[in-house]
């Protein structure tokens, strides 16, 4: 499955979004945002320049002015006034998706390597139950999910709630304050919030999500609509 449409199985239609282009990864930026990452080493210097390069050719897109895309209090970007948005980047995809506040309180979008997660991280990211789940998945569906790497979409799902919970929050939820459940069958999960932040700005207790796997890469996205 191409990337294209890794993401357009998960990404609702109304909100944008861009794979970064290759010059992205390496054309420097303007003077504040290149301040951002001034220290920071190659690897890191690449994937923020093309995080910030495709979310300005999407503010673009829109007329709307992004000049510098800085940074919150985290690392969390400071979008524009009236938007909401996320962005993702691993070794070779690097994604962003903006949308209107009027229509969406917070984005969190993911990408990883389609890899498993290593035996000795699986355990600080899946608890029991999320682990028992995942191989009754396997055991159910066979040679369709027998070698696609699903703790690591649990681990994208999570990176995909603290994208959405801390710029609504500021808080930075554990692995295991969020419990997840994948719908093998049409790509979706739900994941119950755990261990919430105590006096919340924004009370979340659920979220769901889409998620797909390629070759390459697992990818998810959770969008939390405004009410009413
Ligand atoms: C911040 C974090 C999510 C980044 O994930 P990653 O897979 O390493 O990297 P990604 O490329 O997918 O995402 C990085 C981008 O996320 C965004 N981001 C970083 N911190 C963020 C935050 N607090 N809130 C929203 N977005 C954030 C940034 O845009 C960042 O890219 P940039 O610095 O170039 O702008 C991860 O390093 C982390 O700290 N996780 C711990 C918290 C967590 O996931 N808890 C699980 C809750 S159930």
């Amino acid at each position: 499955m191409p990337n294209n449409d890794l993401l357009e199985r998960i990404i609702p239609r109304d909100v944008f979004w861009k794979i970064a282009e290759p010059w992205m990864w390496q054309t420097p930026l303007n003077t504040e945002e290149e301040a951002l990452i001034e220290k920071a080493v190659d690897k890191r210097k690449s994937e923020f320049r093309a995080g910030r390069h495709c979310a300005h050719a999407l503010f673009n897109a829109q007329g709307i002015a992004c000049n510098a895309l800085l940074k919150g209090v985290q690392r969390e970007p400071a979008w524009p006034q009236g938007w909401v948005g996320s962005i993702s980047h691993t070794k070779g995809l690097c994604v962003v998706a903006i949308a209107p506040k009027s229509r969406y309180q917070s984005i969190g979008l993911d990408v990883e390597q389609a890899t498993p997660l290593s035996a000795d991280v699986l355990d600080l990211i899946c608890n029991p139950q999320e682990q028992d789940r995942l191989n009754a998945i396997k055991f159910r569906h066979g040679n369709e999910f027998a070698s696609a790497p699903l703790d690591k979409v649990i681990f994208s799902a999570k990176e995909s709630i603290h994208k959405t919970y801390f710029p609504l929050n500021h808080h930075t939820l554990d692995f295991l304050d969020a419990q997840i459940a994948l719908e093998a069958s049409n790509g979706t999960f739900e994941a119950i919030i755990v261990n919430p932040e105590p006096r919340p700005r924004t009370c979340i207790d659920r979220l769901s999500g889409r998620f797909s796997i390629n070759r390459d890469f697992v990818a998810s996205c959770i969008v939390l609509e405004q009410q009413g």
